[in-house]
């Protein structure tokens, strides 16, 4: 790999991306790979194969050369790498390595399905990976499997040996499904509480191959918040600017922790939204809920990334982000949710 230079965005000061709706963007979702070791009701058919790659995949070095133009030309808060699963790419670590060194004040976070991070969890850490969250829709093991396809073991000792290696603040994702995880709600939470794990549960949104079924088994984050407040008793904490999750402080007299939802169908974050993301391929799409992106690959000729083709595609990308979000037809597996 060529080496790139740390970004040199503490010598300038940069003019931030501003959509046409006056938000600044400046959290960058970056899909590593579409493949994907489970197979999640909510995301995909059971046994369907990994989406094949429609036009070759970026390589990490023309990722990294536009995390740094975007940090240095804009200025960027954070980047989330997702997948798929991103721990199922093979350089996934070697790239949260060079991100860190290229843009070291750039806050570097991963979602997971958590599988293999019993065996990846400590090269991660060390590489520079700042925090992690991780989908689990259930604690029962029957119920995982039937969920997602594999072996719940596997995920807890990865969340075990995330948190011996070092990250802190490790979030659980659940997305809530009627009839199928909804009676899980108060054990999940009780569950996540004694082990210090922040929860949020996720209504479900009807994007992808499965939105029926997911328009079908939806459950309201109103419904899941009475469910617990009959449980714990809950104080509301601020939320930051462009968070996504309502958060509470949830007590009850055997558990106290953090517990949220997130509602991205019934009171969708739009209005505070600072996220694009960039898919393995190199498509740039400005919204979760938009099936409109612009192809990030012109903009690399054969010395490397040309700035100016660069800001025009982003630019144009941003442009036409919309004030919210409708319908998308690409696969959640693509979009890194
Ligand atoms: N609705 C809500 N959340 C989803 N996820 C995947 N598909 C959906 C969907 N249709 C979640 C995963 C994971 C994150 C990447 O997005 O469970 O937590
Ligand atoms: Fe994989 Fe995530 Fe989809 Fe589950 S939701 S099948 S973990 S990409």
């Amino acid at each position: 790999m060529v080496q790139i230079l740390p970004s040199s965005r503490s010598q300038v000061r940069p003019l931030g991306l501003v959509d046409g709706c006056g938000r600044t963007i400046d959290h960058l979702r970056l899909s590593v790979t579409s493949k994907c070791d489970l197979r999640c009701v909510y995301c995909r058919p059971n046994g369907q194969a990994d989406a094949p790659a429609v036009r070759g995949l970026l390589t990490d070095e023309r990722r990294i050369e536009l995390v740094r133009f975007v940090h240095e030309q804009y200025g960027l808060g954070r980047v989330r790498i997702t997948g798929g699963e991103p721990l199922v790419y093979g350089s996934v670590v070697r790239l949260v390595a060079e991100l860190k060194r290229v843009v070291p004040d750039v806050e570097l976070v991963m979602t997971t399905n958590g599988r293999l991070l019993y065996n990846k969890g400590f090269e991660l850490f060390h590489a520079g990976l700042d925090r992690l969250n991780i989908s689990l829709d259930s604690i029962n093991p029957e119920r995982y499997r039937e969920i997602a396809g594999a072996d719940i073991g596997d995920v807890l000792n990865g969340i075990e040996s995330a948190r011996f290696v070092g990250f802190r603040d490790l979030k659980i994702n659940t997305v809530v499904l009627r009839g199928v995880n909804d009676h899980e709600i108060v054990d999940l939470a009780t569950w996540a509480l004694s082990r210090n794990l922040e929860i949020r549960f996720l209504e479900a949104m009807p994007v992808g191959p499965e939105s029926d079924f997911n328009r079908r088994a939806f459950v309201s984050a109103a419904e899941v918040q009475a469910v617990l407040a009959k449980r714990f008793q809950l104080d509301p904490i601020r939320r930051d600017p462009g968070a996504t999750a309502r958060l509470f402080r949830a007590t009850s007299r055997t558990a106290r922790g953090v517990v949220g939802v997130i509602a991205p169908v019934t009171d969708p974050f739009c209005a505070t939204c600072r996220r694009m993301r960039l898919t393995a391929e190199g498509m740039l799409y400005p919204c979760l809920l938009d099936d409109r992106s612009v192809d990030m690959r012109p903009a690399f000729g054969d010395a490397g990334l040309s700035p100016t083709r660069a800001d025009a595609l982003i630019r144009s990308a941003v442009a036409a982000k919309g004030l919210r979000g409708v319908t998308q037809a690409t696969p959640m597996v693509r979009l890194g949710g």
